[in-house]
């Protein structure tokens, strides 16, 4: 189709004159949410997409759009002028225009309430068209929008981002970002970038490696954080250091993780956690103060990790509602129920809690309930239904009334309370009744029994997290965090007589559930952090040296003792919004098959392309 771009039509010639003094120029004076009543009068131009077009006998009423807002623009068409019909009758919804016009008051019921610039409209007297929009593969509609098919979102997503409530979320993240830099500026921190190009150190995530063409058969790794960038930055002398930094991992891909996401990194030297609960609550207040106008109370609770896990089941626990876990290990250590018994007997433990109203929970609903704790390894889910006045439940019959009455006691069990246990080892049977406490308050929300204010942010740190744990896979002890993370003082002497009752200097930052950010105080001393990859950890000193030799150098050299955190600013963005997958605030995220459907990444390269690389794929081999 041959379409005329670039026109510049007069449309009211008796303003000629009076427009022929600007014509080199449409320079927009407004953008299209700023006028307002006090502008009738004013000759101005506006440029931006066609929101929408209506015809109302002959007169044109068109919602021109641009970043900041919409304008009600009016095109009363002179219908001699032939340039003028043959482009205004291809104009459609998403064609780009720009108009000069005077700014006329909507009086009475022709003002629009629900538009800050409702009370005016502007009157065109001349307009260009820049570009005329084929029909758009979905409505950029902020409500008709939310129903597309995510991948068909993502494809388009340019015309995605048009939508109001990602312009909303774009301009959000751009305040948060803002906020986050005054505030690290006000207090000395210095922005350094750290190289994407980094070293292979497989510890943590699956990595992306990147190979070298000059040193064939070496590889670069994308860095999971700047992790040890930021702490020779403190060997370095620099004190204080963040950065707004993209990160690597290969991992399965959920709501709340992408392969690239982006990091608020921070490292302090000469500071201890105390300090450093503090800058951060201040940073967070700081943040929710600029971004949404909300006072955050500080300081923030505190909670050591074995109570999260056994009162939540989870290291994140979500305190916004309680449906809290209880243990019942020493009621049932003699039961004559076979399950919890020998389970209790072999180390284990048995935890139940109760969610009330939820006795009516449907077959179909128990059923999923049952799948959720059978994926965590569960032999199955036992319950307890208090219906009419009964305890209604294949298991009940094997407690004896002791056994009945302490449950009555600890859970102070109603009529319509459903309970469920969870007999295994302790992180297990934690980990089963959290992810069912979590898919309870699920369907208590469904049934109106749980409301959470969208405005509740429920921040806590959780702290005293095991320094390592063992790890039966590998017959070895792996760092919780990672092996930089300092031992809490009072527990070194513990490192090599009992290594799992040492706990971390590691700290968590938990919002609603989610884990925002976390770090530790930091191993500055060359021996104890050698120490710990060897001794400890068990990494082969050959090893150790070719992974992490520059580091024990630079420990040598006036280390200074340093701590830091790193905050997940997708994480943080998702809550600021109240949307519940960073998907919805990167402005190009990647799906849950970690695709780029608008560009189509990953593709396959050429065979040239590889041969430089000094790379064959077993893959292209099986295609030939
Ligand atoms: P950690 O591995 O806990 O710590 O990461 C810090 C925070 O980053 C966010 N995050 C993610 N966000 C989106 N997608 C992902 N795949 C993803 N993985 C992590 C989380 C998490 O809390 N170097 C240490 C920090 C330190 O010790 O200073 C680190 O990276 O919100
Ligand atoms: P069984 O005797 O194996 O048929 O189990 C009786 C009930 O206990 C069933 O409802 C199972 O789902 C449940 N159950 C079995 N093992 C466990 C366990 N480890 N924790 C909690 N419930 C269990």
């Amino acid at each position: 189709m041959d379409l005329p771009t670039n026109v510049r039509i007069h449309l009211c010639p008796r303003r000629k004159g009076e427009l022929d003094r600007n014509e080199e120029q449409m320079k927009r004076t407004h953008h299209c949410g700023q006028l307002r009543g006090s502008d009738v009068g004013k000759l101005v131009s506006l440029i931006g997409w066609i929101d929408s077009i209506r015809d109302h006998g002959g007169i044109l009423f068109i919602d021109l759009r641009d970043r900041e807002g919409l304008t009600q623009v009016k095109a009363n068409p002179n219908s001699d002028d032939s340039d003028f019909n043959a482009t205004v009758h291809r104009l459609r919804d998403e064609s780009v225009i720009e108009i000069k016009g005077v700014v006329e008051a909507r009086d009475g019921d022709n003002a629009n309430a629900t538009l800050p610039t409702g009370e005016v409209e502007v009157e065109i007297s001349e307009v260009v068209v820049h570009n005329i929009s084929e029909t758009p593969p979905f409505p950029i509609d902020d409500e008709k929008g939310e129903r597309v098919n995510e991948d068909l979102r993502l494809t388009y997503r340019y015309l995605d981002l048009r939508r109001g409530k990602m312009r909303r979320m774009l301009k959000l993240r751009n305040e948060t970002t803002k906020s986050i830099r005054n505030y690290m500026d006000e207090r000395g921190f210095y922005d350094i970038e750290t190289p994407t190009l980094f070293k292979s150190t497989p510890e943590g995530a699956r990595e992306y490696l990147v190979p070298s063409r000059i040193q064939p058969g070496h590889f670069y790794a994308l860095p999971q954080s700047p992790q040890q960038f930021k702490q020779m930055l403190m060997v370095s002398g620099v004190e204080r250091y963040f950065q707004i930094a993209r990160c690597y991992r290969d991992e399965d891909l959920r709501a709340d993780r992408q392969m690239e996401f982006t990091q608020l990194d921070i490292e302090l030297s000469f500071v201890d956690r105390e300090e450093m609960y503090s800058i951060m609550e201040g940073l967070m207040r700081r943040v929710w103060k600029d971004t949404l106008g909300v006072e955050i109370p500080t300081p923030f609770p505190r909670m050591p990790f074995q109570e999260a896990m056994d009162r939540y089941g989870v290291d994140k626990p979500d305190t916004r509602f309680h449906l809290e876990l209880s243990d019942f290990s020493e009621t049932f250590a003699s039961s004559s129920f076979k399950v919890f018994s020998a389970t209790i007997k072999n180390g284990g433990v048995v935890k139940a809690f109760k969610a009330p109203t939820l006795a009516n929970v449907t077959q179909g609903e128990l059923k999923n309930l049952e799948e959720v704790a059978k994926s965590l390894g569960a032999k199955g889910l036992a319950f307890i239904k208090i219906e009419d006045g009964e305890w209604k439940s294949p298991i009940v019959k094997f407690f004896s009334d002791e056994e009945k009455a302490a449950l009555q006691e600890k859970l102070d069990l109603e009529e319509g309370d459903i309970v469920f246990f969870a007999a295994s080892e302790w992180e297990q049977a934690c980990a089963i009744l959290g992810r069912i406490r979590l898919e309870c308050s699920e369907l208590l929300k469904k049934r109106g029994k749980l409301e959470i204010p969208s405005d509740q942010f429920d921040f806590l740190w959780v702290v005293d997290f095991p320094l390592m744990t063992y790890e039966e896979e590998y017959g070895r002890y792996v760092a919780s965090h990672h092996p930089f993370t300092a031992p809490v003082p009072e527990d070194s002497h513990l490192l090599d007589s009992d290594p799992k009752r040492v706990r971390g200097q590691h700290y968590d930052l938990v919002l609603n559930g989610v884990e925002l950010g976390g770090g530790s105080i930091r191993i500055h001393q060359a021996d104890l952090q050698k120490k710990i990859f060897e001794n400890v950890l068990q990494i082969p000193a050959d090893m150790v040296e070719s992974r992490f030799g520059y580091m024990l150098e630079a420990f040598k050299y006036g280390a200074p003792p340093h701590g830091g955190i790193a905050f997940g600013l997708d994480r943080l963005v998702m809550i600021l919004c109240g949307v519940s997958s960073i998907r919805e605030v990167i402005a190009f995220p990647k799906t849950q098959k970690g695709q780029c459907l608008m560009t189509e990444s990953p593709s396959p390269v050429s065979e040239k392309q590889l041969k430089e690389l000094s790379i064959e794929t077993t893959l292209l081999k099986k295609e030939q």
